[in-house]
C-alpha cells in the first residue's frame, strides 16, 4: 500500500490538439486583469500531436494520460492529456515542435514539470529562429514531484511576430524528463512565482506550525539557523487553507533566526505568510484522541511513519527510531523520528533526531550501544549511542551518528563510513559479535539484479570490510541468534536471518558466513506487516529479542498516517521440522487491562448463548484455550470475524485464513483489538496474523459462537484496554 510505489493514472484520450481555439478567461486559473480572451496555443487533448513535429523517442506518438509506465503519479495537468518526455523513462530524447503561430498577446502561460535542466529539459520560445524565452521544470535531485505547475512569459515586444514553441529533451539521467500542458496566450498575467521565496523568524516559541495539503507540490524547503544550512526538506507545502497543520520543532534555537527558504511558490500563495510561532503542537489538545489514532499501537504525532529503526535499550529506556515525514502525509523526505519508553509499551514522542542533508533522505538503519567507545564517538567519558543509517542520496551511501545522551544526535563529520556498493543498498543493521569481538553488520544490496543481504565486519564502526553474502532477501535485513527451546535441541542456539517480509532461514554463523540450514520460512501470516527489526542491548539478565514491525494501518483524513506493531517477543521453538520462530505479545501489555471478563471453564455447543454476552469495549485482548474438535469456533471482535477451523486446523481472520496447528488438541488464540488493528496469536505463536482493521466506531461487543460440534473452554477472557497514551 505504500505509496512510493505509485501506479498509473488510467485516463483516456480523446478531443483533438486545439490550435488557436479560444477559452474564456475565467476558465484558466490566475489573477485576471482586462484584455482580450485567452487563446489557447495547445492542450493536448488529441490522440497525437497533430501538426506539432516530433523528433527522437521521448516523446512518443502523442500525448500521455498522465503517468508513464515506471514514473510517479503526474498531477496538474489540465483535461486528459499531457506532453510527457517519459517515454523509455529518463533514457529517452528528443524535440517537439510547434507548428508557427502569430504572437496576439502579452503573456504565454503554460504548465510545466519535469527536470529542471535549462537547454536539457526545457521549453523554448523561438521568435525568428532564436530561443528567446525558456524555462524548465522544478526537479533536479532525487525524490521531488511529478506535479505540473503554471510559468508564463512576458512577451508583448514580439506582438504580431510569427513564432514557435519547441519542447526539449536532451538530458537522460535522474528526472532527465519534461512534462508540458496547456500553452496559452493570454492578456492576463498570472501573479510572478515566488521563487527561493525566505522568510525570517526570530524564535521565541517551541514550534512553527507549517501548512500541509496533502497531495500538493513538494516544494524543496532548506532551513538556515543563523545563517547556517541545517537541512533540506520536501513539503507538501498548502498554498491556501490546509489539510492539516505540520510542525517544526525550534525549541533548541530560542533568540535565534531560523530562516525557511522555499524553492518556488506561486504567487498568490500564503505558505509563507500562514506559518505561526506557537509553543504547543497544532491541535495539542486532541492529540492522540484522533478518531483513528491507535491506542496501544505507536504511530507519530505527526505525519507519515513506516519502518522502525535504530530499536535499542540504553540509558535505561527504550528506544524507537523510525521512518518519519514530518511534513507530509505519504511517504518521503525520510527524518528518523525519537519515541522513548520504559516498557515498550507507553511511549513518549521527542523530535526527529536525523534530517535529511547534502547526502541525501535518511533512510533505514540500526543503533548500538558501543561499549568502550570503539568508535571513539564518546564524549565525557560515557559510551555513545551509534545509529548507522542510509543517507539514500546518489550515491547511496551507509553512516554514522552518535550521541552520549540519547537526546541530541550528532552526524559523524567522516561519513559516508561505507561507500556504495550498488545503488539502492541500503538498511544496515549492526550488532557485536562477542566471540569474534568485531562489530558485524548486515545490508541489502541488490547485485545482478539480484537481492542479496551483504556481511561485513569492523572492529570500530568506522572502517568496514566484505565478510561474505547470501541470497534471497529483500530490504531491512536482521539477523540475531536465539537458544532452541523445547524438541531434541533444547538449550543448543541457532541464528536467524529475516528480512522486510518477515520471511527468515535458519542456520549457523561462524562470525564470517551465515550458513542455511532450512530453505526460506514464511514468517508473518497477516497483512500489512512489514519491515520489522529486533531491539539491540535488552540486558542479558532479560535476555529476551523483542520485535516491533511497521504495520500499516488506513487513516484517512488523519494528520497522521501508518503506525507500528505491538512488541513481539520472538522464540525459537523446537519442532520436529527443525527450529521455528514464534511471536508473542510482551509481558508488558498486561499493563494495559483495566477490566477483565474471565469465565468459568465452560462448553459451548451449536446454537449455544453467546457466553461473553454483555461485554463491551473499545479497546481489548482476549484470551482463549479450547479443545476445539472438529468444529468451527467463531470468535466477533468490534465485528471482526475471526474462526478457528479445527477440521482444517485453519484460522480465519475477516475470511484471511492460513494454518494454525494444534498441540495436544488444544489451541491458544489471543486477539488484541485497536481502533486500526487486530493482531491475532494461534498456536503457541507460529501463526502471527497481523492485519489493519478499522472497527466501526459503533461496533463494541464481543462474541463466540461455535458450529458443527461442541468446544471445550479451559480460558475464556475478554480484557478491556485502557489506552497507552499519555501514561509514560
Ligand atoms: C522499507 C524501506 C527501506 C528504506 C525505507 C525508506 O520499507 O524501503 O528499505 O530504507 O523504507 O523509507
Amino acid at each position: 500500500m505504500k505509496a512510493k510505489f505509485e501506479s498509473l493514472s488510467a485516463h483516456l484520450l480523446h478531443l483533438k490538439i486545439s490550435l488557436g481555439l479560444v477559452v474564456l478567461g475565467a476558465l484558466l486559473p490566475g489573477v485576471l486583469q482586462a484584455g482580450l480572451p485567452d487563446k489557447v496555443v495547445a492542450d493536448f487533448e488529441g490522440p497525437d500531436y497533430g501538426e506539432w513535429k516530433v523528433t527522437g523517442d521521448a516523446f512518443g506518438d502523442g500525448p500521455a494520460a498522465g503517468a508513464l509506465p515506471g514514473q510517479m503519479a503526474v498531477e496538474g495537468f489540465l483535461g486528459k492529456g499531457l506532453v510527457n518526455s517519459f517515454h523509455g523513462g529518463d533514457q529517452g530524447t528528443g524535440t517537439l515542435t510547434s507548428p508557427a503561430f502569430k504572437l496576439e498577446r502579452k503573456f504565454i502561460q503554460f504548465l510545466i514539470g519535469g527536470g529542471k535542466f535549462a537547454g536539457q529539459t526545457c521549453i523554448n520560445l523561438l521568435v525568428d529562429g532564436k530561443v528567446v524565452r525558456t524555462a524548465t521544470g522544478p526537479n533536479d535531485q532525487p525524490g521531488g514531484s511529478e506535479r505540473l505547475d503554471w510559468q508564463s512569459w512576458e512577451v508583448e515586444e514580439f506582438l504580431g511576430k510569427p513564432a514557435v514553441i519547441q519542447i526539449v529533451d536532451r538530458a537522460t539521467g535522474g528526472w532527465g524528463h519534461i512534462n508540458v500542458d496547456q500553452i496559452t496566450q493570454t492578456d492576463r498575467k498570472r501573479s510572478e512565482a515566488q521563487v527561493d521565496a525566505r522568510r525570517d523568524f526570530v524564535i521565541a516559541k517551541r514550534y512553527l506550525h507549517l501548512p500541509i495539503r496533502n497531495g500538493a507540490t513538494k516544494r524543496h524547503v532548506t532551513v538556515f539557523v543563523s545563517g547556517k544550512e541545517l537541512e533540506k526538506d520536501e513539503m507538501e507545502l498548502a498554498d491556501g487553507a490546509p489539510d492539516w497543520w505540520a510542525f517544526l520543532d525550534v525549541s533548541r534555537w530560542q533568540g535565534q533566526t531560523v530562516t525557511l527558504q522555499v524553492d518556488r511558490l506561486p504567487g498568490e500563495s500564503t505558505a509563507l505568510s500562514a506559518i505561526e510561532q506557537s509553543d504547543t503542537i497544532p491541535d495539542a489538545a486532541g492529540l492522540y484522541h484522533e478518531a483513528l489514532r491507535g491506542q496501544f499501537h505507536f504511530s507519530s504525532r505527526r505525519g507519515w511513519n513506516n519502518d522502525p529503526n535504530g530499536l535499542v535499550y540504553f540509558g535505561g529506556e527504550y528506544h524507537l527510531f523510525y521512518q518519519h515525514n514530518p511534513f507530509g502525509w505519504d511517504w518521503g523526505n525520510m527524518h528518523w523520528g525519537h519515541a522513548v519508553s520504559g516498557d515498550m509499551v507507553h511511549w513518549r514522542e521527542l523530535g526527529d533526531v536525523l534530517a535529511p542533508d547534502a547526502l541525501g533522505p535518511m533512510f533505514s538503519g540500526s543503533a548500538v550501544v558501543d561499549r568502550g567507545n570503539t568508535s571513539g564517538l564518546a564524549t565525557a567519558g560515557k559510551d555513545p549511542l551509534v545509529l548507522i543509517y542510509t543517507a539514500a542520496g546518489n550515491p547511496s551511501v551507509q553512516c554514522l551518528a552518535a550521541s552520549t545522551d540519547a537526546r541530541v544526535f550528532t552526524k559523524y563529520a567522516g561519513n559516508p563510513v561505507l561507500p556504495q556498493i550498488t545503488g539502492g543498498n541500503r538498511d544496515p543493521k549492526v550488532f557485536w559479535h562477542a566471540p569474534t569481538h568485531k562489530w558485524v553488520m548486515v545490508l541489502y544490496v541488490e547485485l545482478n539484479k539480484v537481492h542479496t543481504i551483504h556481511f561485513f565486519s569492523s572492529i570500530n564502526l568506522k572502517e568496514w570490510k566484505y565478510m561474505s553474502r547470501v541470497e534471497g532477501f529483500f530490504e531491512c535485513p536482521d539477523f540475531f541468534e536465539l537458544p532452541v527451546r523445547g524438541g531434541g535441541e533444547d538449550g543448543k542456539s541457532r541464528w536467524v536471518l529475516t528480512a522486510a517480509s518477515s520471511e527468515y532461514e535458519v542456520g549457523q554463523f561462524d562470525g564470517r558466513t551465515f550458513t542455511p540450514e532450512t530453505g526460506k520460512l514464511p514468517g508473518h501470516r497477516g497483512k500489512g506487516f512489514y519491515a520489522a527489526q529486533t531491539f539491540s542491548d535488552i540486558p542479558p539478565a532479560d535476555g529476551r529479542r523483542v520485535q516491533i514491525g511497521w504495520l500499516q494501518t488506513a487513516t484517512r483524513g488523519m494528520s497522521f498516517n501508518q503506525s507500528m506493531t505491538i512488541p513481539l517477543e520472538l522464540q525459537l521453538a523446537g519442532k520436529p521440522e527443525g527450529p521455528r520462530l514464534t511471536w508473542t505479545p510482551v509481558k508488558e501489555l498486561a499493563a494495559l487491562r483495566a477490566k477483565t471478563h474471565r469465565l468459568e471453564p465452560l462448553t459451548l455447543a451449536v446454537e449455544g448463548t453467546n457466553p461473553l454476552r454483555g461485554v463491551r469495549a473499545e479497546l481489548m485482548e482476549l484470551r482463549a484455550e479450547f479443545m476445539p474438535g472438529e468444529a468451527e469456533t467463531v470468535f466477533n471482535v468490534r465485528g471482526a470475524t475471526i474462526v478457528y477451523d479445527g477440521k482444517k486446523q485453519e484460522l480465519s481472520v475477516n475470511g484471511h485464513r492460513v494454518p494454525a496447528g494444534l498441540r495436544d488438541g488444544r489451541q491458544r488464540l489471543t486477539i488484541y483489538c485497536d481502533r486500526t488493528a487486530l493482531e491475532v496469536f494461534a498456536n503457541d505463536g507460529l501463526t502471527y496474523v497481523p492485519m489493519p482493521y478499522n472497527a466501526p466506531v459503533e461496533e463494541r461487543e464481543v462474541g463466540v459462537k461455535v458450529t458443527g460440534g461442541s468446544v471445550q473452554f479451559s480460558v475464556l477472557e475478554v480484557h478491556e484496554l485502557k489506552s497507552a497514551w499519555g501514561k509514560e
